[in-house]
């Protein structure tokens, strides 16, 4: 990496075995089953309070309950994958996806119970059977953070390095060998590791509507891709039907496992619709659902959730989270129907990996939603995600257990790499109106329905905004970055498939799309 005019030099330097850069269920994932290893562990918000995992409501599934199978797990997540899963890697996300519950339950993760004491098992979209299990009703996401969040802060092995934003990658001889931070007091901190690990979550911030936090600026992607690390299935962004309208942002979700539990989908006139798109009515694939609500949406129509009933004395105590989001609002679902709106929730493609989360890149892992494992192809089944992130986390500290020792401690690199930190020029009011500008333009040409005209007005307008914008590696240039592969892949694909809906779509063969940018 060379500076420029603005570069800025390395003022510390820390070394460790292991590098993971993000604190979701990813990341604290690696650095606790990684027990015998120095990991460091860099994260932009404070430990565990950052990202989409603390926010996930819908649950983890995996085929534990009596009458399903590991293959049962297998095959709805195929069915809904579009053709573009690799069987075997799903194979081995359903596999394992029942030891991850347990070893979840040893470090006191309190799961959701029935009256005899069993885990309670709901069922969502899709899914055959009844397997999701789920934590205070719908807070899934914030129990399993606070037992793995505990279990790290009570870990010797770990250093976590808070409210810390990592820049760039560092590379020696074609090896990925640390990464170059601003830390809380913004110094630049040159991290040396012999293993880094992106764990930095997804893309969502880049869409106008999202239902993920403001750090979700697809920083890892960038970073990879800046690298030259191969990426795949960047077009296939999930959009959520069911994220509160009323002009928030993050859009507050509204789980589907309310539809799940009866709630459904009204126009104005109180009419159900879903019914006129997809025999499953509400709960349809979830790109058939958010395309009908966008359908209504563009002949000026409302679009309601009537969760009166789900919300209900009959389930209680299972939406605390939705309901309190409705009444944070000034609505009451129990009482009325809540405005709901499509909304960007979830990115399948990713930093291309193979099952033990290694990158096209030597000194490189990723997993969660940064990586593309592969097992979501163009669509990921409802309450997948955790569980990606569970299984496929534990694979790589387990790689990370027999390769580690193989390679030079860090320490061997300290004096031999030299860093400068380019402009990081801090995020200022202009980069505030080109954020606004980016997210706006892939909402409009880069969302639910694309074309090719649209995706390259989309693609001419991040040309003009690269060049309001300048250089440097910040958050602003990460989004623009995201924002035009994700563009150029959807060009790419020109026929429609799961989440990826081109109204200009002609037929041709499915296949996984992997792709390159940057020096590699
Ligand atoms: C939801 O609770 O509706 C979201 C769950 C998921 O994204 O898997």
């Amino acid at each position: 990496m060379t500076g420029g005019a603005a570069a800025s030099r390395v003022q510390a330097v820390e070394t460790h075995d292991v590098l993971v850069i993000g604190s979701g269920v990813g990341g604290l994932t690696v650095a606790l089953e990684t027990p015998d290893l120095r990991v460091g562990l860099l994260t932009k918000t404070e430990l565990g309070r950052g990202g989409s995992s603390p926010l996930a409501q819908g649950g983890v599934a995996a085929a534990i309950g009596p009458g399903d199978s590991p293959a049962a797990h297998a095959e709805d997540t195929l069915a809904a994958a579009a053709g573009l899963a690799v069987p075997e890697r799903v194979r081995i996300l359903t596999e394992e996806g029942p030891a991850r519950i347990a070893a979840l339950l040893a470090l006191g993760t309190r799961f959701d119970r029935d009256d005899v004491g069993h885990l309670a098992l709901g069922r969502e979209a899709a899914h055959g059977v009844a397997r999701i299990v789920h934590a205070n009703g719908d807070a899934t996401g914030a129990e399993i953070v606070r037992a793995l969040r505990e279990t790290v802060e009570a870990a010797p092995m770990v250093e976590v390095f808070e409210r810390t934003f990592v820049c760039e990658l560092v590379m020696e001889q074609g090896r990925v060998v640390g990464a170059l931070a601003r830390d809380a007091a913004d110094a630049v901190v040159l991290h040396l590791a012999r293993a880094v690990v992106l764990a930095t979550g997804g893309i969502g911030h880049v869409y106008w509507h999202t239902t993920n936090p403001r750090d979700n600026t697809g920083d890892g992607l960038a970073m990879a891709a800046r690298a030259g690390a191969r990426l795949a299935d960047l077009e296939f962004v999930q959009f959520h039907p069911t994220a509160l309208d009323v002009g928030a942002d993050p859009m507050p979700l509204l789980t589907e496992a309310l539809r799940g539990a009866g709630a459904t989908l009204v126009d104005e006139s109180g009419r159900r619709f879903m019914p006129d798109f997809h025999p499953a009515g509400e709960l349809a694939p979830r790109d058939v659902v958010a395309r009908a609500l966008r359908e209504l949406q563009s002949q000026g129509r409302r679009t309601l959730l009537d969760a009166r009933d789900a919300v209900g004395p009959r389930h209680a105590s299972k939406f605390p989270t939705a309901v309190r989001h409705c009444l944070d609002h000034g609505f009451d679902p129990r009482r009325e129907p809540v405005p709901v709106s499509p909304a960007a929730h979830y990115h399948m493609g990713g930093v291309a990996v193979d099952t033990h989360g290694r990158t096209s890149l030597a000194g490189l892992w990723a997993c969660g939603e940064v990586s593309c494992v592969g097992v979501h192809g163009a669509n990921r089944l409802a309450s997948n995600s955790l569980l990606d992130a569970l299984v496929f986390g534990a694979r790589v500290s387990r790689d990370l257990m027999r390769a580690v020792r193989r390679l030079p401690p860090a320490k061997a690199l300290v004096g031999r790499v030299d860093v400068r930190l380019g402009d990081t020029s801090t995020e200022d009011g202009a980069c505030a109106k080109i954020r606004r500008d980016i997210r706006d333009v892939m909402w409009s040409e880069v969302g639910l329905v694309r074309t090719a005209d649209s995706l390259r007005r989309a693609l001419g307008c991040f040309t003009q905004i690269s060049r309001r914008l300048g250089p440097g590696a910040s958050e602003t240039h990460n989004l623009l970055t995201v924002a035009g592969l994700v563009a150029k892949a959807a060009l790419d694909r020109r026929e429609s498939r799961g989440a990826h809906f081109r109204s200009d779509s002609v037929p041709t063969p499915g296949s996984r799309h992997e792709t390159s940018v940057g020096n590699g």
